[in-house]
Order: C-alpha cells, then sequence, then structure tokens
C-alpha cells in the first residue's frame, strides 16, 4: 500500500498533468469515503498561493477549492484588498474531504498529521509549478505542518515568515474562524485580522514588482 502521494505523482509536473494525476491519489486513507479530489486551482503564473486545510462538504461535492461559506469569505477579504480571486492560486494542505457522518450530515474533521503529511507532494507539487511570490498560509493545521509544530498562529500571523516554500510567506486566520464568531462583532473582528494580513502579502507582492 501506498505510504504517500509521491508514487501518484505524473512525470510531467504542469498543474494540469498534476490535477489529472491526482484524481486517481490513493496516497492515504482520505480518498475512499470522500466524493472527488478538490485539487488547487488558479492561474499557474498566480503571484499568490494561498493554502488552505481540507475540502468541506460543499467542495468535496463540486470539486474545487472554497466554494463553500468560507470561500465566501476569502473572496471577500481578498477583494478587500484589491485582488481578484481569479488572480490568485488557492489550494489546501490536505485535497479529500475528512468528514464524520451523523445521521444525513457530514461533519468536517481536521486531518491527522500523518494525512497531511501524505498530501505533501502535491502541495509541493503546485508551489514547483506555480512558483508564487507570496505564499498565505491559511489557518493553524496548514501552518503548524508547513511551518513546524511549534508555530504559533495568533502571536505569528501577519509577520514575514523564514521558509524556503516561497520568496514571501505570511500565515493568518482561516476563513472559516470568521464563521464560528459567536457574534457580528466578533465576526467583523475575524474578518479584520484576515483581511490585515493578505494586505501584508498583498504589499509584499507590489513591493517586488
Ligand atoms: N476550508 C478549507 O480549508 N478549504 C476549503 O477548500 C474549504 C474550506
Ligand atoms: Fe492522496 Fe491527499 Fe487524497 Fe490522501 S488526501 S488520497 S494523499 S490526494
Amino acid at each position: 500500500m501506498a505510504v504517500d502521494a509521491s508514487d501518484f505523482l505524473p512525470e510531467q509536473l504542469d498543474l494540469e498533468a498534476l490535477r489529472e494525476a491526482a484524481r486517481d491519489c490513493r496516497g492515504c486513507d482520505l480518498w475512499k469515503p470522500a466524493t472527488q479530489t478538490v485539487f488547487g486551482e488558479g492561474p499557474q503564473d498566480a503571484a499568490m498561493v494561498l493554502v488552505g486545510e481540507v475540502p468541506g462538504d460543499r467542495e468535496d461535492r463540486e470539486g474545487h477549492p472554497f466554494v463553500g461559506p468560507a470561500g465566501r469569505e476569502l473572496g471577500k477579504a481578498l477583494e478587500a484588498v484589491g485582488i481578484e480571486r481569479g488572480e490568485v492560486y488557492i489550494t489546501n494542505a490536505v485535497k479529500h474531504f475528512k468528514f464524520e457522518e451523523r445521521g444525513k450530515r457530514r461533519i468536517h474533521q481536521r486531518p491527522d498529521a500523518k494525512q497531511v503529511k501524505a498530501c505533501r507532494p502535491w502541495l509541493r507539487a503546485e508551489l514547483d509549478a506555480v512558483r508564487p511570490e507570496a505564499l498565505v498560509i491559511l489557518g493553524a493545521t496548514a501552518a503548524k505542518t508547513l511551518l513546524g509544530s511549534a508555530f504559533r498562529l495568533m502571536a505569528q500571523r501577519g509577520q514575514p515568515l523564514e521558509s524556503d516554500l516561497a520568496p514571501f510567506v505570511v500565515a493568518t486566520i482561516h476563513p472559516s474562524a470568521i464563521l464560528r464568531g459567536s457574534d457580528s462583532d466578533s465576526r467583523q473582528a475575524q474578518r479584520e485580522l484576515l483581511t490585515e494580513d493578505l494586505r501584508v502579502a498583498a504589499e509584499a507582492i507590489a513591493a517586488r514588482r
């Protein structure tokens, strides 16, 4: 049995070939109950890559990343800093929806470290294909797996990070944190954090031009 996604990588490492090959990935056990692989999307020459955690229920059914409520928040935050969603490459640390069935509902589950590690060859290949100027890491799960388990999101968000993943790397809150806010003030406060950190990345890209 495969221990990670590397057995499934295509010979040619452009985005189209990667996306095609990822459909049949069996690099961990998450493919089985899920509907389909949700690969990253966006232009190959995107200056910014954003990486989330794992597709949700909507993403699993539709086959596209960040098309549910969290994606709507992300789109609004990008727009607030003058970036169109279509200009950036959006993906996830793990490409299959992980869930637990409760009656008719499928409840999102956080991928474990082994699953994120197994899926890592896809993310690595996406970053190699796009070679963005800035990488934005969304949420603590993705941040800890990409930057090390000592990473503390709320202490380090919005700051340029030392990493070989991209010339400029920054981490911010996951857009679903906004949705979990208990009232409109706390949701607004979370929205502002996300927007602030995206602005840091947007300015870093502008400064490199
Ligand atoms: N949350 C994520 O981390 N990724 C998605 O694609 C959707 C919700
Ligand atoms: Fe492959 Fe990643 Fe899906 Fe696991 S989650 S089967 S490694 S694409």
